[in-house]
C-alpha cells in the first residue's frame, strides 16, 4: 500500500504527546497543554517531557541550575561561527554549529543530560551569531535568568519585562512537541541507525529549516503592521477577504476547530493586557477576524492557529523575521530530543520500502 506523504501511517507508538484535531486538544504526556502553559516554566515542561513525570521542586530546581550551566559554548564553537559566510541563514548556521559539538560524549546511547546541553546550547549559539551579524558585543548567558529569559537577555542586552518574557515561555512551551511531524521523524530515523544524539539534531535541524514546516511569521506580521491599531482592523479584514485573501495566522491543517496552542498563548497575553500595545492589538485582531470569517466564510471554523500568536509575540520583542524558525527551534530541540531517546528505548532501525514504477 502506497500513501503519498506516509499520510496517516502510523510509524510509531509513542507516551509523548497526543493531538486530537477534531476536539482541539493536545496533550504532552497525559497532561493538557492548556493546564501546563498556565502553570509550568519552559524547564518544568522539558522535565516533564524528558523524564515523563512532573518534577518536584528540588528536581525542577535541579534542571534549572543544569540548563544555565550548560548554556555557555566553546571558543571552538564561536570560532566555527564566525568563520561562516555573512549571508548563511541562521537554521544553516545552527545546523553547522551543532556539528561542531559531536563527540564521543555523544555516542549511542543517546542520553537526557546529551538533551539538556543541547537545548542549553542552541539559544546561545542564536544569540553569538546574531551579535555577529549586528556587529555588537555578545552578551554572555546570564545564569541569574530562566531559559526564556536568558535567551531575551543574550539577543538584546536588557533583562527583558515580565510580560514579554511570560508570553515568549508560554510560546516555546506550547511549541516544545506536536507528535510525528517531519522533523521528529527524521531525528527518529537517524537515532533508529544507532547514530548519536547529535546527528539526529542536526537532522531534525535540516528537516525544520523547509519552509514548508518551519513557518514564516512574515505573514502575520504584515497583515498587523497593515492594520497598526485597534480602529482599523475590521476595515483592513473585510478588504483582504472581500477580495478574496487568505487571513495569515487563521486556519489550520489538522486543528479544525481552536488550536489549543493558540487559544493557551491567547489566555496568557491576556493576562497581561495593557502592558504592551503589539499583544493588545493581537488579541484585538484575532476576536474580529474569527467574527469576520464566521460571517463571510460560515461553518468553515476558522480559527487562530499558533503562527498567528507566534507572530505577534515575536513583534513585540522586536524579534526579527530571520530569528522565529530558529526560535520555534529552541523549544522544539526537546520534542526531538525526546523522540530520540523514546526511539532508543525499543529502538527498530527504520526501513520502508519504495514501489517501483520505471521501466522493466
Ligand atoms: N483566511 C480566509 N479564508 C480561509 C483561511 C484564511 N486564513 N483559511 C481557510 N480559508 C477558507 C478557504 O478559502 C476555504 O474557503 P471556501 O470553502 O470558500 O473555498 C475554506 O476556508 C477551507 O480552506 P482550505 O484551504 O481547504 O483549508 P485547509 O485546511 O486545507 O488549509 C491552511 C489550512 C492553514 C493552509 C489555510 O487555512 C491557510 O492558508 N491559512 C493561512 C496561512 C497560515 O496561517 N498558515 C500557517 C498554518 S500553521
Amino acid at each position: 500500500m502506497f500513501k503519498e506523504g506516509l499520510k496517516g501511517i502510523v510509524a510509531a507508538r509513542t507516551k509523548i504527546s497526543h493531538i486530537d484535531g477534531e476536539q482541539g486538544v493536545l496533550i504532552y504526556r497525559g497532561h493538557e497543554i492548556r493546564d501546563l502553559a498556565k502553570s509550568l516554566t519552559f524547564e518544568e515542561a522539558a522535565y516533564l517531557l524528558w523524564y515523563g513525570y512532573l518534577p518536584s521542586g528540588e528536581e525542577a530546581r535541579e534542571l534549572k541550575i543544569q540548563m544555565s550551566s550548560n548554556r555557555y559554548i566553546s571558543q571552538a564553537m564561536k570560532d566555527i561561527i564566525r568563520h561562516l559566510p555573512v549571508d548563511m541563514d541562521m537554521m544553516s548556521v545552527l545546523r553547522t554549529a551543532l556539528s561542531a559539538e559531536g563527540s564521543k560524549e555523544y555516542s549511542w546511547k543517546p542520553t537526557i543530560k546529551q538533551a539538556i546541553r543541547l537545548t542549553a546550547i542552541i539559544p546561545t549559539i542564536i544569540a553569538f551569531r546574531n551579535s555577529l551579524l549586528e556587529q555588537k558585543p555578545f552578551n554572555e548567558p546570564n545564569e541569574e535568568l530562566d531559559h526564556a529569559a536568558n535567551y531575551l537577555y543574550m539577543l538584546t542586552g536588557s533583562i527583558p519585562s515580565n510580560a514579554v518574557v511570560n508570553a515568549l515561555e508560554t510560546y516555546m512551551i506550547l511549541t516544545l512537541e506536536h507528535g510525528m511531524n517531519a522533523s521528529a521523524f527524521s531525528a527518529r530515523v537517524t537515532a533508529s541507525t544507532e547514530s548519536d544524539m547529535v546527528s539526529s539534531i542536526t537532522s531534525a535541524i535540516g528537516t525544520m529549516k523547509g519552509p514548508l514546516h518551519g513557518g514564516a511569521p512574515s505573514g502575520v506580521i504584515d497583515l498587523l503592521n497593515l492594520i497598526g491599531t485597534v480602529d482599523r482592523a475590521e476595515m483592513v479584514i473585510r478588504e483582504k477577504l472581500n477580495k478574496g485573501e487568505k487571513l495569515m495566522g487563521f486556519g489550520h491543517r489538522v486543528y479544525k476547530t481552536h488550536d489549543p496552542r493558540a487559544l493557551a498563548l491567547r489566555e496568557k497575553l491576556l493576562e497581561s493586557s495593557g502592558a504592551d500595545d503589539s499583544l493588545d492589538l493581537a488579541i484585538h485582531v484575532e476576536s474580529t477576524a474569527i467574527k469576520i470569517l464566521e460571517e463571510i466564510k460560515p461553518g468553515r471554523s476558522l480559527y487562530t492557529n499558533v503562527e498567528f500568536y507566534a507572530a505577534a509575540i515575536m513583534k513585540s520583542i522586536n524579534l526579527k523575521a530571520d530569528l522565529f524558525t530558529p526560535t520555534f527551534t529552541a523549544s522544539r530541540v526537546v520534542g526531538w530530543t525526546t523522540h530520540v531517546l523514546e526511539q532508543a528505548e525499543n529502538n527498530v532501525i527504520y526501513r520502508p520500502k519504495s514501489e517501483y514504477i520505471g521501466e522493466l
